[in-house]
């Protein structure tokens, strides 16, 4: 059998190869801080819920391609609520995951041989399906200081090939949130050129509930442009589930429908009746999972602050801390070693993107602070004893 190239050229499935480095994944003195999950399950009462959802057999049947109304209704609500602009049920489309929004979108706007400008580092399943589909990437080089992509560069590299800027805000590895002005004017761009202004806002939930992350909203016509991607998973800790969601208008989610159709036929029932649980009941657990992670992201900062240490915070915000390692080996070597040596798992900086061999990413939220002291003396550690 023949493999298609694009996939055979595409890079392994990066949580499942950083495990693959670990010999004892039971070992009690393993620190994780690989995958970006949540610390806890949900809590006792949407977990019952859940349980009654399905021994009724409401969640054991398909739903309509869009999901279920009461949740779209509320995610829109939801929307209105965070971000004081406009959103209606119409505009949503619930999928099985955030993940299958993005390569949704990116299968109804590109063709193979478009293009979608990504900012580095950038979120590594993004990359690969851009790859699988054979569109063509361009890339934003990373600004350390700012952690924010330049709109200039953006500009530069806008051609007719051209069908998208992807963002991540709150990034994915670097923690950042972007300023809501780099957002608009990103939006202003895409605008200007009619090309889709894709935002993945996963970890939207764990920044400042008080602060609007942008005004894309506000805009009477968002819809020609920006298509806004939200996950379930993190917030109300339903990874397993696989329910997401796109904001779009009407245009981008009737051409939607027929991928989503083709594969997932509709997200999973049962999750969608958890996510709309969620929306409706767990307003004020959500809160205070947010501040948690708020005050970790808080203590990681800190804790860098070492002074003795050498690996440097560059970043660090709602689920990940980005940390420029003191080796000259690359990325890959210096993960594997801080495995194999200090039972402390954290991804490769060259799984998300070129040119990101001096770092390597820390899932923080996966942790509790009380490791954090453990973290940081592994890490000084592997400074004295590690010859890379
Ligand atoms: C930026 C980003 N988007 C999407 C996802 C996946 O979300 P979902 O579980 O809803 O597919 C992740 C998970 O790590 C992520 O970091």
């Amino acid at each position: 059998m023949n493999y298609n190239p694009n996939v055979l050229d595409c890079a392994a499935a990066p949580i499942a190869e950083a495990w693959s480095w670990v010999a004892d994944r039971n070992s009690p003195n393993l620190i994780d801080m690989c995958q970006a999950v949540p610390a806890h399950l949900p809590p006792q009462s949407l977990l019952d819920h859940l349980a009654d959802v399905i021994r009724s057999g409401e969640g054991a049947t398909y739903t309509d391609i869009r999901g279920i109304e009461p949740l779209r209704v509320a995610l829109a609500e939801n929307i209105r609520g965070r971000y004081q602009g406009d959103c209606q049920a119409d505009d949503i489309i619930i999928t099985a995951g955030c993940n299958q929004a993005f390569c949704s979108v990116i299968d109804t706007l590109c063709e193979q041989g478009d293009e979608v400008i990504l900012p580095l580092p950038c979120y590594f399943n993004h990359q690969m399906w851009l790859s699988i589909r054979g569109v063509n990437t361009q890339y934003l080089s990373f600004n350390a200081e700012t952690a924010e992509p330049s709109v200039e560069q953006a500009a530069a590299l806008i051609n007719n090939r051209t069908r998208a800027i992807a963002l991540v805000t709150p990034n994915n590895p670097t923690g950042a949130t972007y300023s809501p002005d780099c957002i608009e004017r990103f939006y202003q761009l895409a605008k200007e050129h009619k090309i889709a202004l894709i935002i993945d806002e996963t970890y939207r939930d764990f920044i400042d509930d008080k602060i609007p992350p942008h005004a894309l909203f506000e805009h009477s016509d968002w819809r020609d442009t920006f298509v806004h991607l939200y996950s379930f998973s993190k917030v109300f800790s339903l990874t397993g589930h696989r329910t997401g969601a796109v904001a779009a208008g009407a245009g981008l989610a009737e051409q939607l429908q027929k991928v989503q159709d083709c594969t997932a036929i509709s997200a999973p029932h049962a999750g969608q009746l958890a996510a709309l649980y969620g929306l409706q009941h767990l307003h004020d657990w959500k809160l205070e999972k947010a501040a948690e992670l708020q005050h970790r992201a808080i203590l990681i900062k800190q804790a860098f602050s070492h002074p003795e240490l050498k690996y440097r915070l560059v970043c660090a915000g709602a689920y990940f801390a980005y940390i420029e390692h003191p080796f000259e080996s690359n990325s890959r070597e210096v993960v594997k070693a801080l495995i194999k040596n200090f039972d402390l798992v954290s991804l490769p900086g060259s799984y998300f993107g070129q040119n990101q061999e001096k770092f390597i990413r820390l899932a923080f939220a996966n942790v509790h602070e009380k490791y954090f002291d453990e973290v940081i003396s592994r890490l000084l550690q592997s400074q004295s004893t590690l010859e890379l």
